[in-house]
């Protein structure tokens, strides 16, 4: 398969290209570096990318930028790179591949787990995250290609925490997330998802 791995210079993103580069062609895209270079605020780079990768079976989101802080502190521009970056940057990829990507393809992008469980300083990113997940469930009633469409939810990640010098209970490495990328991608189901922490445990009881 053909697949364009956005974010895919990040932390988790390098990971998966490498994982999947043993079997696909993957195109690894960062903002400022990588194979080919997008960002994802600007729906008209993410409509040229489209010109410039034909016959793509499959587009990898491992990118979504978004601040965390208390409320009383974010700023317009804290709301604002939520919803251009995390949330529009990853919903006009979704619309731009399902014009675009070929049949039986497939469109997996990241949110995490404060759509779900929000925590103090995770207003911007939850309103993000919650704002995907909800429009992929939408997309998923009506869209009328065969493409299917998941998120991931990454748990923290232990290389990040490690750079940020954070101390959390429980993290999942870089390339065990990567893993659980791979798996949802050659699953069989659409509108859906996934918490790491529970498929990286099915995935190792296989
Ligand atoms: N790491 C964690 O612990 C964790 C936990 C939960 C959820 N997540 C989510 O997982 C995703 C990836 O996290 P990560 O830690 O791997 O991120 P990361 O290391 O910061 O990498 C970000 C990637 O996105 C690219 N990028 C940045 N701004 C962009 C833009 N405007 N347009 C297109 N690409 C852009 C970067 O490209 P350049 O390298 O060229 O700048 C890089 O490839 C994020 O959505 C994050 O919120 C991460």
């Amino acid at each position: 398969m053909r697949i364009l791995v956005v974010g895919g210079t990040g932390i988790i993103g390098k990971r998966v290209v490498t994982l999947l580069r043993k079997d696909h062609e993957v195109i690894a895209i960062g903002k400022n570096s990588g194979d080919y270079q997008l960002d994802i605020e600007d729906k008209t780079a993410i409509v040229k990318m489209f010109e410039d990768f034909k016959d793509v079976d499959g587009i990898i989101s491992t990118t979504g930028m978004a601040s965390l802080g208390a409320l009383s502190q974010l700023t317009d521009a804290d709301f604002e790179l939520a919803v251009n970056n995390k949330l529009m940057g990853q919903v006009n990829l979704i619309r731009e591949g399902l014009k675009h990507l070929n049949d039986n393809g497939f469109i997996l992008l990241t949110t995490g787990a404060a759509s779900h469980s929000p925590f103090p300083g995770s207003a911007a990113i939850t309103l993000a995250c919650a704002g995907l997940e909800g429009f992929v469930k939408a997309v998923e009633v009506e869209k009328d290609k065969n493409i299917r469409l998941n998120v991931v939810r990454p748990a923290m990640v232990t290389e990040s925490m490690e750079l940020f010098q954070l101390d959390v209970p429980f993290s999942v490495s870089a390339t065990d997330t990567a893993r659980v990328y791979k798996a949802i991608m050659e699953l069989d189901e659409s509108g859906k998802m996934y918490n790491v922490p529970e498929c990286l445990e099915i995935i190792n009881t296989k």
